[in-house]
């Protein structure tokens, strides 16, 4: 009897709600029960015929990243009306687990292994009690890409292993750096000579934003914000998406560059990052490169038009292609509301490429049709 009646009001929801036909930027964006979705700083699976859009699933009342409870799913096939999946993964009780409530889950992506048949769930994991200072990536795994996901372990990525760009001079440090000031051009000299590099060699390199990226060959780069947050690491990972191969690059040395999100278009590789402001929005900036391994030519802001210094108020989390449309990517940012993330919404906008640059131009409202227009 109870089956029934849930079925029943779950029907008349989806008869009452679904009724999404356009994209607004920055408003409420309402699932088939009609809740503000909740799944920020996400990432977006297509499989089958649906949409699977992950991110960090946050709780009322509570202020900052304190609200977390793990990681939501929802699905779509037409990528505006979304049904909750629920949480895929779970902050844990057991206080001993690397992911036990209080910890801090940020911007969780999943990809498919072909290989293994795997939905492979990486993400940023800060350890309860302890700020951000851990700065390790995460991987969950799971049979079904709505989950449960399977917490396997947390990593700190490329202990013991230099870049590839890196020169043979920068291994050993060529003046003594523990004097400088921070933020002085020496400093920030010390830095792109791989300052920080050298301090983390031992205990593996930071990673705290990030995204994961397969490419057309099915290789798959974990893109990191490392360093204390001053380089983006490109990181490959093995051939089943769980660990390192140890290989990896620097981009932008001593950037700081942020919320890194990577497509593809006509086999040049774009990247859209964000300046370092924390929770506030900031100017974004882009980059393009023939190889995934650089060098990564930078193009300024992409964004045109009232508000583009802050990136319309959002900061990006991941950039998806629309399936079976050639060329047409949007791009995925949050405006994030850190006294109540809750209500933090989404930021969702085509991008295109525009003389060899991406570009993000601000809409009120729009639908994939917009597309269509010469932009
Ligand atoms: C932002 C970052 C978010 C979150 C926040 C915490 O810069 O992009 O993912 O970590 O800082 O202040």
């Amino acid at each position: 009897m109870k089956l029934k009646y849930s079925i029943i009001i779950s029907l008349v929801c989806s008869l009452v709600f679904s009724q999404n036909k356009d994209f607004v930027p920055g408003k409420q964006w309402k699932d088939n029960d009609g809740v503000h979705i909740n799944a920020h700083g996400g990432g977006m699976l297509f499989i089958d015929g649906t949409y699977y859009w992950y991110g960090e699933y946050k709780t009322a009342g509570r202020a900052g990243n304190t609200a977390l409870e793990g990681i939501s799913c929802y699905t779509s096939k037409d990528l505006y009306n979304w049904h909750n999946e629920g949480i895929v993964l779970r902050v844990e009780e057991n206080p001993a687990s690397e992911i036990a409530k209080g910890c801090i889950m940020e911007r969780p992506k999943v990809v498919f292994n072909k290989k293994t048949a795997k939905y492979v769930m990486w993400f940023h994991l800060e350890l309860k009690g302890q700020g951000y200072n851990a700065a390790s990536a995460a991987v969950a795994v799971s049979d079904t890409p709505n989950g449960p996901f399977k917490f396997k372990k947390s990593y700190r990525p490329n202990k013991g292993v230099w870049p590839i760009n890196f020169k043979d001079e920068f291994k050993t440090a060529s003046i003594d750096e523990s004097k400088l000031k921070s933020w002085t051009p020496e400093w920030l000299t010390a830095v792109k000579n791989g300052m920080l590099i050298r301090r983390d060699f031992e205990k593996g390199q930071m990673s705290r934003d990030m995204t994961v990226y397969v490419d057309d060959n099915e290789k798959a780069y974990l893109i990191h914000s490392s360093e204390d947050n001053l380089t983006l690491h490109i990181s490959e990972l093995t051939a089943d998406y769980l660990d390192f191969t140890q290989k990896w690059t620097t981009v932008a040395p001593a950037g700081h560059n942020e919320a890194p999100a990577v497509f593809k278009q006509d086999g040049v590789y774009y990247m859209i990052t964000s300046g370092c402001t924390g929770w506030d929005p900031n100017e974004a900036r882009s980059f393009k490169s023939k190889s995934i391994w650089g060098p990564w030519q930078s193009l300024g802001n992409p964004c045109i038009g009232k508000d583009a210094e802050l990136t319309f108020y959002s900061q990006s989390t991941y950039i998806f292609p629309v399936q079976g449309k050639k060329d047409q990517f949007i791009f995925m940012a949050d405006r994030w509301k850190p006294e109540s993330p809750i209500e933090g919404s989404y930021v969702w906008l085509p991008i295109t490429i525009r003389n060899g640059k991406p570009v993000l131009k601000w809409l009120e409202k729009w639908d994939l049709n917009a597309f269509r227009e010469k932009r």
